[in-house]
C-alpha cells in the first residue's frame, strides 16, 4: 500500500539538474542537501525518489525501470511503483519526491515532512512489520521513529494494544520481557545496542502473536469485588473475571488499587511454573513505564494467563503444599515472628519436594527473608550443579523434560516474590512454599559428582563490574533464534543484579551470581526433534 505523500509543512524547492541532462535511458543520483536522490524520465514524466533502498540501501538508480514504472532494485529484487513509493514486492516503501520542470531544470521539493507525522507513518510501517515478524524492518522502522523524535515506549504501547488479545494463552514471556529489555537499554548508552534492546522488546512480542486471530476479551462490566474476583479465578471463569477488571477500571480504580487483590490470586496456587506472579511484576513495571492506559489491554492479558495457568499444586508431586500452608504455623506469621532454627541452604539442596516442604516449615518461625536467602541459595546451587545431559538427552520420558529455564525460574520467580512480598509480607508463607517446590522438584536432575561448592569456585565471578559488562554484551549480541531463551537470560541476570543491589548475604550472592555466569555459558538446544520422536513413538505405541 502506498503512503500518503508527505507534503504538509512548507516545500523547498531545489534546483536538482539540468533538464536536458536525463535522458529515458540514464536515471542520474543526484545529492541535495545532504539526500541521495535518484531522477528517472518514465515516458515523458520525470520521477524521483530516494537513491537508496530501502531494504539495505543499494542504489536504486542501478535499478530497472519497467514500462509500468515499476523499479526494481536489483540486489534482492525488491519492487516499487516508482509514482507512488508504493513497494509491490518486498517491505519498506520508497521515498519520492515532488518534482517540477522550470527554467530548463528539474526542481524537487525535498522538505522533509513534520516529525508527527514521520512518527505516524514509521509507526504503520512498524506494524506491517511486525504482523510479517520480519525483524530487520522493526529495527529499521524503531530506528526511523528515534530519528524523529519518537521514543520505543511509543511503539510498545501501541503492540500491546493491538497484540493482548491476540496472545490466544494470555500474557506470555514477550511483555515481561519487553519490560527487561527496556529497562536494559535504560542503562546503556551505545545508540546501536539501546536500539537492539528496543528491537527485541518488539521482536518477541511479533514471534508470540505471528498469525494469530483476535481472541476478544468480555466487554462486560461488573463492580469491583475482591472477593468475587478470586471467586472467578478459582473457577477459570475468564468472562467473569474480565467484566469484573472492566468494572473496576471504570470505576476509577488503577492498578496499585486492585494489586493485593491480583497477587494473592497469582499465588492462590503453584501456578504454571510461577509465571503469573513473575508476569505480576512486569505488568506492574510496564503500567509505570508505559502509563495508564496499559492497565486494560495489560491486566486482561495476565488474567488471561492466570486462567489457564496450570494448578501445579494440584499434581501429585506437588499435592503436598496445600498441606504445608495449612500446617504453616499462625503465630510465626510476619509480625509474630518466633524465631526456631533457621535452616540453611544444606537443608534444601538436593532434598525431595516433602523434605524441602518440611525444611521450610520447620524454619517457618524466622523472618520470612533470612528463610528466602537459604531458599534462594539453594535454588542458585541447583542451577550450578544440574546435569546437562538431562537437557540433552533424546530418550527420556515426558516427565522429565527438564532443562535450564527450570532452573533459572526458580531465580526470578524468587525475585518476584521478594518484590511482591515488600508490598504485601502477609503473602511470604504461600510464596516461601512455592518457592521450596522449585527447590524440590529440581532436586533430581543434579549433578551427584559435582559439590556445590566446586561450581561455585568454577562459575564465580571475582569482579562484578567486568561481569555484568560481560553479562550485557552476552544478551544483546545473543545470536540464538527462539526469543524466548535470550529472554531468559536477561530476566534472570537482572533478577540476580537486582538481588544484589537489595542486598543478599554473602552466602547467597556469590551463589547466585556464579549461578547466573553459569546459564550465560550455557548453549541452549533449542528443539529437540529426536527426542519428541522418541516420545511420540512411545506414547501413540501405546494408545487404545
Ligand atoms: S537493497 Fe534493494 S532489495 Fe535489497
Amino acid at each position: 500500500m502506498p503512503d500518503k505523500p508527505l507534503t504538509s509543512g512548507v516545500a523547498e524547492w531545489t534546483r536538482a539538474v539540468e533538464l536536458d541532462r536525463l535522458q529515458p535511458s540514464r536515471p542520474i543520483a543526484v545529492k541535495l542537501g545532504g539526500k541521495h536522490i535518484a531522477l528517472f524520465l518514465h515516458q515523458g514524466e520525470i520521477l524521483a525518489c530516494n537513491n537508496r533502498c530501502p531494504h539495505e540501501g543499494y542504489p536504486l538508480v542501478e535499478g530497472v525501470l519497467d514500462a509500468d514504472c515499476v523499479l526494481t532494485c536489483n540486489w534482492h529484487n525488491w519492487k516499487f511503483d516508482l509514482k507512488t513509493g508504493a513497494t509491490i514486492y518486498g517491505g519498506d516503501n520508497l521515498r519520492i519526491y515532488p518534482v517540477k520542470a522550470e527554467d530548463g531544470a528539474v526542481w524537487l521539493d525535498t522538505h522533509d515532512p513534520p516529525a508527527a507525522e514521520r512518527i505516524e507513518r514509521a509507526l504503520q510501517h512498524l506494524d506491517q512489520a511486525m504482523a510479517e515478524y520480519d525483524t530487520a524492518r522493526i529495527a529499521r522502522e524503531l530506528a526511523r521513529l528515534g530519528t524523529a523524535g519518537a521514543t520505543p515506549e511509543l511503539a510498545l504501547v501501541r503492540a500491546i494494544q493491538g497484540t493482548h488479545a491476540r496472545l490466544r494463552d494470555g500474557m506470555t514471556h514477550a511483555y515481561a520481557a519487553a519490560d527487561a529489555w527496556l529497562r536494559l537499554r535504560d542503562t546503556l548508552a551505545g545508540e546501536t545496542p539501546r536500539l537492539a534492546c528496543a528491537t527485541e522488546a518488539l521482536v518477541y512480542i511479533a514471534f508470540d502473536t505471528l498469525r494469530e486471530k483476535t481472541y476478544p476479551f468480555a466487554a462486560e462490566r461488573a463492580p469491583w469485588n475482591a472477593e468475587d474476583f478470586a471467586a472467578a479465578i478459582e473457577s477459570q471463569d475468564e468472562d467473569r473475571a474480565a467484566a469484573l477488571l472492566n468494572g473496576a477500571l471504570a470505576q476509577g480504580l488503577h492498578f496499585a488499587d486492585l494489586e493485593p487483590a491480583l497477587a494473592e490470586a497469582a499465588l492462590a496456587h503453584y501456578n504454571d511454573f510461577g509465571h503469573t506472579l513473575i508476569y505480576l511484576m512486569h505488568v506492574r513495571r510496564l503500567i509505570e513505564r508505559l502509563g495508564t492506559e496499559l492497565e486494560k489491554p495489560l491486566l486482561l492479558a495476565w488474567l488471561r494467563s492466570l486462567i489457564f495457568a496450570t494448578r501445579e499444586d494440584l499434581l501429585p508431586d506437588f499435592r503436598r503444599y496445600a498441606e504445608a500452608f495449612a500446617a504453616w504455623p499462625a503465630s510465626a506469621r510476619p509480625g509474630n515472628a518466633n524465631p526456631g532454627m533457621l535452616p540453611g541452604p544444606d537443608a534444601f539442596e538436593g532434598q525431595s519436594v516433602r523434605d524441602v516442604l518440611n525444611a521450610t516449615l520447620a524454619g517457618a518461625g524466622n523472618a520470612p527473608l533470612d528463610l528466602y536467602f537459604a531458599l534462594m541459595e539453594a535454588s542458585a546451587r541447583h542451577l550450578l550443579r544440574f546435569d546437562e545431559r538431562h537437557a540433552l538427552r533424546t530418550d527420556n520420558s515426558v516427565a522429565n523434560n527438564v532443562g535450564w529455564l527450570d532452573f533459572s525460574h526458580a531465580l526470578t520467580f524468587g525475585h518476584a516474590l521478594r518484590q511482591q512480598c515488600a508490598r504485601q509480607p502477609h503473602l511470604w508463607p504461600q510464596g516461601l512454599l512455592q518457592l521450596a517446590l522449585f527447590v524440590g522438584r529440581n532436586s533430581g536432575y543434579l549433578d551427584p559428582n559435582l559439590a556445590a561448592q566446586t561450581a561455585i569456585r568454577e562459575w564465580a565471578v571475582p569482579d562484578e563490574t567486568a561481569f555484568h559488562e560481560r553479562a550485557i554484551a552476552t544478551i544483546v549480541d545473543h545470536g540464538v533464534g527462539l526469543p524466548i531463551f535470550p529472554a531468559h537470560w536477561l530476566k534472570t541476570w537482572g533478577a540476580v543484579r537486582d538481588e544484589v543491589a537489595a542486598g543478599l548475604p554473602a552466602g547467597a550472592r556469590t551463589a547466585m551470581l556464579a549461578a547466573v555466569n553459569r546459564l550465560l555459558a550455557v548453549r541452549f538446544k533449542q528443539r529437540h526433534a529426536l527426542r519428541t520422536a522418541h516420545q511420540a513413538l512411545g506414547f501413540v505405541g501405546k494408545e487404545d
